[in-house]
């Protein structure tokens, strides 16, 4: 077990001695104190783990002593010693929280005896706090990095603090620099009431973030430090710069009022922890956000490099992934099938990058030879694509985006549900792109005279319900 400090506290010097003398050993400091007064002064240093008090002393009782340990949340046991034995002094300091009680005159024997108790039961708790603080913060990781974007992380986050630090306000400053793109949040009575209550806070939180401290603040501080400032300041805060990098820089604040004991130093410290995995959590979303953008990038410049090679198709994959997430939203796809159909969209022609410009660029009709070459497109794409592990899941979209339902597309001719559903969703988007612009071999139609041909070939080369349902999308539109 780590080293124990003890704090007698009594009025008579005499027994103070004596017991200072039973009780201290190599891992064991005793410390004492005249009266509650002084005991308190000690307490406020910290280290204490536990205090053996009189109750009748003079300045400040044993029972004063004990309230003010519960009320400023300082995290000490106490053992009552009394001369003044009464049932009814017995309950009261067990409802305080005393974990013994032991009349005046007692035995040494007996003393040792009750602190070896308390300070075995205080490890045996101490130990099971942090296992419930790894229980509490593989939770906050596991439910923070299962959130898709910032928005819903930060959300999640400010869940997790309120479960575990029961606040009467729970804020998180965003850092100046990102003001203007990122609103503060600041929830509970504390803000709603006073607003200077929380520009003295967001304050705070930003001189916080630019020292890179955390800071725990008690009645006291927060009287002196508010007045003039807040009619009714809280009675106990603590304050964390959580650097989630970019945007999600800031600091969480947490407030209670004095209904609730007051933050310790290990809740100050929990919470660091808490803004120190929160903010790894925002840093690799942000990171990952970056690389989603980067691949968004590639992907347009391979399809660019397509269009390159065929002047009227300009655009084309662009405006097909647009109608492809379109499609996906009207027909309420998961957003991961909706971004599979926008990147498919994107990508479905590639292939034609190993097409020979003038079987690309002819006006009129191929050969029987060129219409083979032109039909290889798909099956390139998917080579292309193939190499690519993170777009495995559209290849199978661009493999079969020529098919038709009733089996007479290619490159596999397949028929009906056969065809993978998004592949025939993305057939429709493409085709109906394909109709409205100017192609080598057709001029623009009108959108009317596109929906009527797709109209007409719902059922035999596109599938009808999505057919009916890219209509409702177009018909909604204004042209
Ligand atoms: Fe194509």
């Amino acid at each position: 077990m780590s080293a124990r400090t003890i704090l007698l506290v009594d009025d008579e010097p005499r027994l103070l001695e004596t017991c200072k003398e039973a009780l201290e050993g190599p891992s064991r400091a005793v410390l004492t104190a005249g009266d509650g007064a002084e005991a308190l002064e000690l307490l406020a240093r910290g280290g204490v783990d536990l205090v053996i008090s009189d109750l009748k002393m003079p300045r400040l009782s044993g029972m004063e002593l004990m309230r003010r340990i519960a009320e400023q949340g300082l995290d000490a046991d106490v053992i009552v010693l009394t001369g003044y034995g009464t049932v009814q002094n017995a309950v009261e300091c067990l409802k305080l929280g005393a974990v013994d009680y032991l009349l005046k005159p007692f035995k040494i024997a007996d003393l040792s005896s009750a602190v070896e108790d308390a300070l075995r039961e205080r490890g045996l708790r101490q130990e099971k706090g942090k296992v419930d603080q790894l229980v509490t913060m593989l939770n906050l990781q596991s439910v923070l990095s299962s959130q898709n974007d910032q928005r819903s992380m930060v959300k999640e986050f400010l869940n997790q603090v309120r479960g575990a630090f029961d606040p009467d306000g729970i804020a998180l400053f965003f850092s100046r620099e990102s003001l203007g793109r990122r609103r503060d949040i600041a929830l509970g009575p504390f803000f709603r009431a006073e607003p200077q209550t929380r520009e003295w806070f967001a304050a705070l939180a930003d001189r916080l973030l630019h020292q890179g401290r955390p800071k725990l603040l008690s009645a006291e501080a927060l009287g002196r430090a508010m007045a003039g400032v807040a009619a009714n300041p809280p009675a106990s805060a603590m304050g964390v710069p959580v650097a989630g990098g970019g945007q999600a820089t800031g600091a969480v604040v947490v407030l209670r009022g004095a209904g609730k004991p007051a933050y310790t130093g290990d809740d100050l410290h929990l919470l660091a922890i808490f803004a120190s995995h929160a903010s790894l959590c925002f840093e690799s979303q942000r990171n990952c956000a970056m690389l989603k953008e980067i691949n968004r990038e590639i992907l347009y410049s391979l399809a660019s490099a397509v269009e390159a090679k065929d002047t009227y198709t300009r655009g084309h994959s662009e405006r097909v992934g647009a109608y492809g997430v379109k499609l996906g939203r009207a027909l309420s796809l998961t957003g991961r099938e909706i971004d599979l159909l926008r990147m498919a969209g994107v990508l479905h022609d590639i292939g034609k990058i190993g097409v020979p410009d003038h079987i690309l660029n002819k006006p009129a009709g191929l050969t029987a030879e060129e219409a083979r070459v032109m039909r290889q497109h798909p099956g390139i794409g998917r080579t292309i694509l193939s190499k690519v592990s993170a777009l495995e899941g559209v290849l199978p979209i661009v493999t079969h985006h020529h098919e038709r339902v009733n089996g007479r597309g290619y490159p596999d001719a397949l028929a009906g549900e056969d065809i993978p559903f998004l592949a025939r969703a993305l057939c429709v988007v493409d085709s109906y792109e394909a109709m409205i612009s100017n192609r080598a071999y057709h001029a623009a139609r009108t959108p009317a005279e596109a929906a009527r041909l797709l109209a007409e070939g719902a059922g035999s080369q596109w599938d009808a319900e999505l057919v009916e349902v890219w209509l409702g999308v177009v018909g909604r539109e204004p042209h």
